[in-house]
């Protein structure tokens, strides 16, 4: 099937490892240009720029922190400098891990900050100067990144990341509301646990047993499996899908403590 994404520019945030990677690359093998979006990890999403391109795809990064308006602006400038158009947005970025866990109580409020920052102001900064872009042409795709978190609520400790992932869903229903009548579909994946080469090297055997016992296929996904699903929602196969939640997590639809 023709996912019609030769002609296709898109962005994905947060590119340079994890699960933005394995999406940059499911795009690209659909003849989408690409161009990687990274805070800090320039030589991954160098290396990321030099894979793709091997494999005969157009590939650029640019450094750019997506909660920062100048940086966004920048990047969407190099993206229609480089490729002449922009059509498709992945808001990927985003930092987990368990130096950021903190009950309420104990949460400095600059931790709260960050994390509403990092993965819903980026969000809407990036939504913000791309679509206009998108609607000019009368065509894009927006896919953002909530989480399990966002969908039942952050578990003890991660109210703050549960709370953004929340925002971002919301966010997406009101793009969707706006954007829509303009030829701009925006929708919102929420993965549950994938493994992400620096989630797997964080997690004890005996503690990945348990959570795999917790998915109804008896697994946690895999980046490429994201990769695909935003592949699709990208495509012009997902023509109707607009303001839609898509749950990635093998049937996992709560978690146990
Ligand atoms: N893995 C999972 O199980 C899972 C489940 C549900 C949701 N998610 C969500 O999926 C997304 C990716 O997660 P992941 O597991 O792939 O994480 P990861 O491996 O830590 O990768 C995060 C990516 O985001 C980039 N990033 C972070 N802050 C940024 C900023 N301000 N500006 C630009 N880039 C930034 C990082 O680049 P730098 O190193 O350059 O900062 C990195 O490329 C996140 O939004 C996460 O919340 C993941």
């Amino acid at each position: 099937m023709d996912l019609g994404l030769k002609d296709r520019v898109a962005i994905v945030t947060g590119g340079s490892k994890g699960l933005g990677r394995a999406e940059a690359e499911a795009l690209a093998a659909e003849g989408a240009a690409i161009v990687v979006a990274t805070a800090k990890s320039v030589r991954e999403a160098d290396q990321v720029v030099r894979d793709l391109q091997s494999r005969g795809s157009r590939a650029v990064s640019v450094q750019a922190d997506v909660s920062q308006t100048a940086d966004v602006q920048r990047l969407v400038e190099t993206t229609l400098k480089t490729f002449g158009r922009l059509d498709i947005l992945v808001n990927n970025a985003g930092t987990t891990g368990p130096h950021l866990n903190k009950p309420l109580v104990d949460l400095p409020e600059e931790l709260w900050d960050f994390m509403l920052g990092n993965h819903l102001r980026s969000a809407f900064l990036c939504i913000k100067y791309a679509a206009p872009h998108m609607v000019k042409q009368g065509w894009g795709r927006i896919i953002n990144t909530s989480s399990i978190h966002g969908r039942v609520g952050g578990r003890p400790s991660l109210g703050h990341y549960g709370a953004a992932k929340a925002g971002v869903i919301a966010l997406t229903m009101t793009a969707a509301r706006e954007l829509g009548p303009k030829g701009v579909t925006a929708n919102v994946i929420a993965p549950g646990f994938i493994g992400t080469e620096a989630l797997r090297g964080s997690l004890a055997p005996p503690t990945l047993e348990k959570l795999q016992q917790q998915v109804p296929l008896g697994r946690i996904g895999e980046p490429a499996e994201v990769g695909r699903v935003v592949t699709f929602l990208a495509s012009e196969a997902a023509s109707f899908l607009n303001g839609a939640v898509v749950d990635i997590n093998g049937g996992r639809l709560e978690y146990f403590f």
